[in-house]
Order: structure tokens, then C-alpha cells, then sequence
């Protein structure tokens, strides 16, 4: 069995092997990058960004993920499925965490789930484990608190937030989390925090010393075209690709050059003599 699993995060650790996490909303992205070997899918709540065209992740609905999360568990093979746990479905209490996320499990398909947040989340995280779903961390810049951060993108700079962010991440790895994300925090933080924790850690925005790196899958291939994070590097312009395609075509339909025969099916001459009378 090649399935990448928890146990492989922490072998992965210990190996000194970096850990490879992409997003993917749909069944062809999931399949192709699964095929190309990335160890971990997520299915993010940038969901609500990047494919649903929301301004941030606050209008996603566990119901939204649910159904992207069956997409993508269909097109992965070998690929461990994460999906999140979106706004507010784990902030109302114990009880409605571990159900919200055994539905993104038993409905959804995934294997682990992930939740934004630190030491307050605890009893949710440890009520989750309890459940059977293991669960990743997310520290830093917490797109669902978007509203409370009010635009500061990087956290942890100044010494009172570098000291809560290595003390909620101490906590999540105390709680169970067999891995926790890091997104936006300085290079040399993440590292100090990847090097103090037991348990991987994955960057985005957050530097080379982390155990593994995740980015968004529409940011990477250049298909989310709205904007651009310093911290993606942008492998393909997918986007221009396709707008591109869509101007050939329409100039091949608007000047008949599409379909040609080739793409067009055939009837036997009588047959249509016939009909003619
Ligand atoms: O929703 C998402 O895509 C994420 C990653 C950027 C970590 O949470
Ligand atoms: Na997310």
C-alpha cells in the first residue's frame, strides 16, 4: 500500500523528507496532481475564493465542502484528502465540531480534517481525535478572521505574537494535530517553530525551513487571475491559456472553421435522398 497517511507526515519528519500539499475543488485537478505525486491533497475553503468567486472564505458552507471534498477523494489515489473545516462550523461548540467534521469524513470522503486556530480550540480538536478524524493545525494568518485582522497579512513579528504562535503551536501538538500549517509568519519564526515542534509543520507564506509546503493550486498555475501573493510562485499561466482557447474558438465557430469533418458524424447518402423525396 502506497497511500500517503498521517504516519507518513511524521515519517516524513523524522526522514527529513519535505512533504508535498497542493488544494484541488474538482476531480481532474485532484486526479492530475495525484498522478504527478503530491502527498496531500487540501481541499481548502479558498474554495469560496478561487472557484466560487466570494471575496473571502466566510460564506463557505460545510455543505460546499462536502460536495467539493467528493470530487476530489474520487480523483486521488494515492494522495492523503484534507478539507476544512469552514467558518464557524467548529466555534459553536464541542458537539458541532465533531459532527461537522465526521460529515466532511463520512460524506465527504476525506481522511483528516483541518481548523484554523490555536490553544482555544483545544477541547474541539481533541473531541475531534477522540471521534477517529485526525485533525492539522492552522496558525498565522487565518483567512476565516479575516474581519479581525483587518488587512495585516504576516503575524508573529513583533515578540508577544512570535511567543503566542510558538505557544499555540506547542498547544495544537499537545492537543493531537499531526501537523500544523503555517501561513505568513517570517522565515526564521517558522523555522524556530518547525525545529521546537515534533510534528511537521507546512508553509505557506512562512519560508524554506518548514517540514512541507502547501499553495493554492488556482494561485499556482496561474488560473486565479484577481490577484497574487508575494509568497506563490506562479508555474503556469492556465488562465491565459484558456482565454486564449476561448478566442480561437469563437473565432473558428463565428468563421466555420470548426467543426471540420472530422469532428462531425456521417449518414449514408440514401438516406437523406430520401428524406429530400
Ligand atoms: O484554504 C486553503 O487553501 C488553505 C491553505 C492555503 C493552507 O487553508
Ligand atoms: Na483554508
Amino acid at each position: 500500500n502506497n497511500n500517503f497517511t498521517t504516519k507518513d507526515f511524521l515519517k516524513a519528519k523524522m526522514d527529513g523528507r519535505k512533504i508535498t500539499m497542493l488544494t484541488a475543488y474538482d476531480y481532474p485537478t485532484s486526479k492530475i496532481i495525484d498522478q504527478a505525486g503530491i502527498d496531500c491533497i487540501l481541499v481548502g475553503d479558498s474554495l469560496g475564493m478561487v472557484v466560487l468567486g466570494y471575496e473571502d472564505t466566510t460564506k463557505v458552507t460545510v455543505e460546499d465542502m462536502i460536495h467539493h471534498t467528493k470530487a476530489v477523494v474520487r480523483g486521488a489515489k494515492r494522495a492523503m484528502v484534507v478539507s476544512d473545516l469552514p467558518f464557524t462550523s467548529y466555534h459553536t461548540g464541542v458537539y458541532d465540531s465533531v459532527r461537522n467534521a465526521a460529515r466532511l469524513v463520512s460524506e465527504g470522503g476525506c481522511k483528516a480534517v483541518k481548523l484554523e486556530g490555536g490553544e482555544d480550540f483545544k477541547d474541539e480538536i481533541k473531541a475531534i481525535i477522540r471521534a477517529g478524524i485526525p485533525v492539522m493545525g492552522h496558525l498565522g494568518y487565518t483567512p476565516q478572521s479575516i474581519n479581525i485582522f483587518g488587512g495585516h497579512k504576516v503575524q508573529g513579528k513583533t515578540i508577544e505574537g512570535a511567543r503566542k504562535l510558538l505557544k499555540d503551536a506547542l498547544a495544537l501538538q499537545e492537543a493531537g494535530v499531526f501537523s500544523i500549517v503555517l501561513e505568513c509568519i517570517p522565515m526564521r519564526l517558522a523555522a524556530l517553530i518547525s525545529e521546537k515542534l515534533s510534528i511537521p509543520t507546512i508553509g505557506i507564506g512562512s519560508g524554506v525551513e518548514c517540514d512541507g509546503q502547501v499553495i493554492v493550486i488556482h494561485d499556482a498555475v496561474g488560473l486565479y487571475r484577481d490577484f497574487s501573493p508575494k509568497h506563490v510562485k506562479k508555474y503556469a499561466c492556465v488562465g491565459d491559456i484558456i482565454e486564449q482557447s476561448a478566442k480561437d474558438y469563437i473565432n473558428d465557430v463565428t468563421n466555420k472553421y470548426f467543426p471540420q469533418a472530422c469532428n462531425s458524424y456521417k449518414i449514408e447518402d440514401e438516406v437523406i435522398d430520401i428524406l429530400r423525396g
